[in-house]
């Protein structure tokens, strides 16, 4: 018998490693969504009062009007968990029955334990597993992919997956370039290993740490750890490079959606709604326009919302499910892009 040393198998080109997905050996179905956005709305008007700037501003290049601020003791795992408890009601799941809860969040509770972890004990998720995924503004989709493979090859029948952030924790509110755009929120979905509810087709997902620098919170990590000067000098808040990520942005985004749709034997305009990431309205009509995705089908909600990170597809996915809007039959796709630099798509059959 030959040994594994001495029968190298020919490695795959790129091109054959990336064209197909590999075949699920079970189906898995979303049975629920849920989100859940803080009371407090800090509005364009407050930030007028904050920075120099201008509603006029904010409303033409991004699109945002509003967005809503955690309060004072309220962490990512508090929104997490009012979306959480929504998604499985609708979904007719107990918590006790989750196999595994995976959170995608930039902003963590604590550095250790994961947020997944307080996320189970708040719920009662007495049987779960569960870790943070962190990959920004493609979280969601990042976590999604996981728990869809967990789920279609049998490691578990039942997962929470969740994106959550409170992106005013590492806000400048001194940098008018950054702060106008940030908000707070979490959403969720539970995903059952079933034929029941909307259809898990397949998933995109890449990163370039070449870009690292674009999108950034320099210290608080093992490279730079706090100390007094790096919070004297808001090291600890998200740093943007806004023109070059807007450039990235609606690439990628164009790549991405060609990329999960060809793979999976559709044209682009089978596609009947597209949940994308809410960074930047202009990104999204700029990239609609590229790929030549009438605005119809592209689901906005970055007017009351911001850009809320790893929580802003599933905040949409909710949103877009309580205006009817993801009827039975409907072929959608997540779109998300951001720090990292990070891009991903999920494609699901409702
Ligand atoms: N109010 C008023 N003026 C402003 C503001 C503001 N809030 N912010 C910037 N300006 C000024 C700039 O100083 C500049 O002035 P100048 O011409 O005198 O130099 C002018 O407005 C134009 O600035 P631009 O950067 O060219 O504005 P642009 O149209 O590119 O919009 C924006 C900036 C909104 C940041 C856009 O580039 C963008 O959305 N980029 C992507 C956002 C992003 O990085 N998203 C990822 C976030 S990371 C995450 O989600 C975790």
């Amino acid at each position: 018998m030959d040994s594994i040393a001495s029968s190298p198998s020919k490695p795959r080109s790129a091109r054959e490693a990336s064209s197909r997905p590999r075949p699920a050996t079970r189906r898995v179905g979303i049975l629920g969504v849920g989100s859940y956005a803080p009371e407090r709305v800090l509005t364009n008007d407050d930030l007028e009062r904050m920075v120099d700037t201008s509603d006029e501003w904010i409303q033409t290049r991004t699109g945002m009007r509003e967005r809503r601020i955690a309060a004072p003791g309220q962490a990512t795992s508090d929104l997490a968990l009012v979306a959480a408890e929504t998604a499985l009601q609708r979904a007719g799941l107990a918590a006790s029955a989750l196999d595994v809860i995976l959170v995608a969040t930039v902003t963590p509770d604590h550095v250790c334990p994961a947020t997944a972890c307080h996320l189970q004990r708040k719920l009662g998720a007495t049987r779960a597993a569960g870790f943070d995924i962190s990959v920004a503004c493609t979280g969601f989709v990042n976590a999604l992919m996981t728990g869809h493979s967990f789920l279609a090859s049998g490691t578990f029948s039942n997962a929470l997956v969740i994106g959550a952030d409170t992106l005013s924790t590492i806000t400048n509110y001194e940098d008018r370039e950054s702060c106008v755009l940030f908000g707070d929120g979490a959403g969720a979905v539970v995903l059952s290993a079933s034929s029941e509810g909307a259809q898990v087709i397949d998933h995109v997902v890449g990163i370039d740490g070449g870009g690292a620098e674009m999108i950034i919170v320099p210290a608080g990590g093992s490279l730079r750890p706090a100390s007094h000067e790096t919070v004297d000098n808001h090291e600890h808040a998200l740093k943007l490079q806004g023109r070059k990520v807007f450039r990235f942005a609606v690439t990628k985004f164009a790549e991405v959606l060609k990329q999960i749709t060809a793979r999976n034997d559709y044209a682009l305009d089978d596609i009947d709604l597209v949940i994308p990431h809410q960074a930047n309205l202009r990104i999204l009509e700029a990239a609609a326009d590229r790929v030549g995705l009438p605005m119809e089908k592209m689901f906005v909600n970055i007017d009351r919302y911001g850009n809320t990170s790893s929580a802003s597809i599933p905040l949409a996915l909710d949103d877009a499910y309580r205006q009817g809007r993801l009827e039975r039959g409907k072929l959608v796709a997540l779109v998300g892009f951001g720090g990292g630099l990070s891009w991903g798509a999920s494609l699901i059959r409702w």
